[in-house]
């Protein structure tokens, strides 16, 4: 190690050395940063000091939230909760320090595709479905947005596209309905909720009998059973309170929601899962010894009255396809 400092110029190259002297022999070329990274430099660092001015920034323990706020601010309108009921941007305008949350709801106050998205939601949820579905404009709308809203919150149970799963939860687009077809029985079922109830029979019935009102059931639906067991049934049928509920026709009720016996639907028994007619005849056998106890939740807390209206007509629209 040496002590010398002379700036002195490299012989070979020319270069300014920075006069440092190492092992008697080696210097360090003194190449200075280019100014203009330099500069770049000094501009990230007054860029910072403006952000931390602008915006919210550094964590203290004085300021009033914990944080300085910052200069910037946005204003946009609250929602209002009434009686646990949220109405968006209908409440009284805000002004606060700038925040993501906020530039959301001034962004979906602005923006003019969201506003544009609003329209229509509005203007679906006015109109009565028939015109809905005349309509290009309003039908592609509710095609794009509903699939959206229905992926969100339906689809768990209802499966994405909305077949169902056998035994679990119906299938929504076949145009066969528990609790009715209309837009305001739809709108019913999901603003409120439903819940499917069939009692069990296996206390009530004999197992002879559970064996001929199932026979009886199927045949409603044109399945080629034993017409001596399925005579039989017809008889459990109508004095052991099934067609109470199902009617003596079997078409069902839609106060109760009790399913349709007479068309090729099921959304419990598996009947077109089963193998042969036995295994048919199994299937109902099990729905009525065991009955049916299952739920739809209700929505109306989750989604505003003009989502449910859209979705009522996204799922009519995938049903009348
Ligand atoms: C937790 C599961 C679950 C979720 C989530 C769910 N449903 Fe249901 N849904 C059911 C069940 C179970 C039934 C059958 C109720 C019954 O047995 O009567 C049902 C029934 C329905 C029916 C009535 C079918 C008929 O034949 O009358 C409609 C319509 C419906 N759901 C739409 C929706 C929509 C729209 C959503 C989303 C907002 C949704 N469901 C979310 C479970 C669910
Ligand atoms: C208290 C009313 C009630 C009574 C009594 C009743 N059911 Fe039901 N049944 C229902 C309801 C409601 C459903 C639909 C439940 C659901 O889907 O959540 C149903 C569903 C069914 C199903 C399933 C259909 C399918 O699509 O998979 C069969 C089969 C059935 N009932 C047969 C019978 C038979 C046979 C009897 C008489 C032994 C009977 N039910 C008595 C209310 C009743």
């Amino acid at each position: 190690m040496s002590d010398k400092h002379e700036v002195t110029k490299d012989p070979i190259t020319g270069a300014e050395t920075t006069g440092h002297v190492w092992d008697d022999n080696l210097q360090e070329f003194n190449n200075p940063l280019p100014r203009w990274w330099l500069w770049a430099f000094y501009g990230t660092i007054i860029f910072t000091i403006v952000y931390w001015v602008i915006y919210p920034s550094w964590p203290t323990g004085l300021a009033k939230d914990g944080f300085i706020p910052g200069t910037s601010t946005l204003t946009f309108k609250s929602d209002k909760i009434e009686d646990g009921k949220k109405t968006i941007a209908a409440g009284p305008e805000v002004t606060t320090h700038w925040n993501t949350r906020a530039l959301l709801a001034v962004q979906m106050q602005t923006d003019p595709n969201e506003l544009k998205r609003q329209t229509m939601v509005k203007k679906v949820a006015a109109t009565p479905f028939e015109t809905v579905a005349k309509d290009p404009q309003q039908s592609a709308f509710v095609l794009a947005y509903g699939k959206g809203i229905f992926g969100d919150y339906c689809a768990a149970c209802h499966q994405a596209g909305g077949q169902g799963v056998i035994g679990h939860y119906p299938n929504i687009i076949d145009d066969a309905w528990l609790w009715g077809s209309e837009s305001a029985d739809i709108e019913t079922t999901i603003r409120k909720g439903r819940k499917g109830n069939m009692p069990a029979h296996k206390a009530s019935l004999t197992a002879t009998e559970i064996t001929e009102v199932s026979n009886y059931a199927l045949s409603l639906s044109g399945e080629p059973v034993d017409t001596a067991l399925a005579e039989k049934g017809k008889g459990v049928f109508n004095t052991k309170g099934c067609s109470g509920c199902h009617m003596p026709t079997g078409v069902g009720m839609k106060a109760l929601g009790s399913a349709n016996l007479t068309d090729k639907i099921w959304t419990q028994a598996n009947v077109p899962g089963a193998k042969d007619m036995a295994a048919k005849v199994t299937a109902v056998e099990y729905v009525v010894e065991n009955g049916i106890q299952r739920e739809m939740p209700a929505f109306e807390s989750r989604l505003s009255n003009d989502e449910v209206k859209v979705l009522v007509a996204y799922i009519k629209l995938l049903s009348a396809e």
